[in-house]
């Protein structure tokens, strides 16, 4: 990680700052598919005032609604990516919508999907209860993300019982 903020200020250094646009994704997540299963894409996270906004770009999955959500562990390691844990909650609060204040931190709603598997989204949540530093307890930097085979009904606890998990990847600082 301090190898990376090196290279990160040469960066800054040499451009003179010009490619660090504060409108340009500040974490990006990589997503790949889970064993038998296709979708993949990319997830941004760019910085806007007080809110984050989450583009959000999938192919390959089955059509429909998907739970979405920021889970508290950047470990992708697991065939099912069971292995990236519960739903990222650090205000230890109940499993919610996005538009609910009573929610998971990680509680990014669903992300529908096309006739052709193809999913993008946008949204902005509050940087209120998370934020993307490069550490502490709030940070959504090195969480898992995960898109669901099911929908997510915003009700049970405390997963909106998604189902199984069709894509992981590990929020990284761009
Ligand atoms: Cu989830
Ligand atoms: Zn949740």
């Amino acid at each position: 990680m301090k190898k990376l903020s090196i290279a990160l200020l040469s960066v800054v250094a040499i451009s003179g700052c010009s490619t660090f646009n504060s409108s340009g994704p500040i974490a990006v997540a990589n997503m790949e598919p889970t064993q038998g299963n296709k979708a993949q894409g990319t997830v941004s996270f760019i910085k806007k005032g007080d809110q984050l906004l989450v583009d959000a770009r999938l192919t390959g999955l089955p059509p429909g609604a998907h739970g979405f959500h920021i889970h508290e562990k950047g470990d992708c390691s697991a065939p099912d990516a069971m292995s990236a844990g519960g739903h990222f909650n650090p205000t230890g609060k109940p499993h919610g919508s996005p538009m609910q204040a009573e929610r998971h931190g990680g509680d990014l709603g669903n992300i529908t999907a096309d006739a052709n598997g193809k999913a993008e989204l946008q949204m902005t949540i509050p940087l209120s209860e998370i934020d993307v530093s490069k550490s502490g307890a709030s940070s959504i930097v090195g969480k898992g993300l995960i898109v669901h085979a099911d929908p997510d009904d915003y009700r049970t606890q405390p997963t909106g019982n998604a189902g199984k998990r069709l894509a992981c990847g590990v929020i990284t600082l761009r």
